[in-house]
């Protein structure tokens, strides 16, 4: 099962004009897998936490389209934190890994590719479990 070492900051292309600079992802290219949604956070009041829960198989792709924020991934036995703060760079989240969006600052904006069609059997929104469920798959 993926662990927090799986994660990975991608840095995606940047076309830099003096008319303003440009960025793009392919799926099955920067994105390691097919997207089958694609949604957005923005709006978050200062000192709010988003996204705490796993998803059993959505896979995403993670990108601060605008201003910063934090993800902490855990695979229950490691943390990591990675600061996105640039709009050609993303970070790419596999599936079974509890994951928290925070320290998100004014006017951010989160855009997130998902492999999976929204579905709330996809989560685990319980910590406890998902620590369970993660030693129970070493046994
Ligand atoms: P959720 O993923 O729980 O966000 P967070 O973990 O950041 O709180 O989503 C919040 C709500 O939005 C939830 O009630 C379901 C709805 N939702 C959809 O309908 N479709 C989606 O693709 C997503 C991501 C959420």
């Amino acid at each position: 099962m993926p662990t927090v070492d799986d994660v990975k900051i991608i840095e995606l292309p940047k076309v830099t004009d003096p008319r303003g600079n440009l960025s793009f992802v392919e799926q099955l290219n920067h994105i390691p897998f097919e997207i089958k949604r694609t949604y957005w956070i923005y709006d978050v009041p200062g000192g709010e936490a988003r996204g705490g829960h796993a998803f059993i198989h959505n896979e995403e792709f993670i990108i601060a389209l605008s201003g910063s924020f934090d993800i902490v991934v855990d695979d229950g036995n490691q943390k990591k934190v990675f600061t996105l703060n640039r709009s050609y760079y993303g970070l790419y989240v596999p599936c079974g890994l509890w994951r928290e969006m925070e320290n998100f600052s004014t006017n951010s904006l989160a855009l997130e590719f998902g492999s999976t069609h929204y579905t709330t059997d996809d989560y685990i929104r319980d910590y406890d479990l998902f620590i369970k469920l993660k030693h129970d798959e070493k046994k």
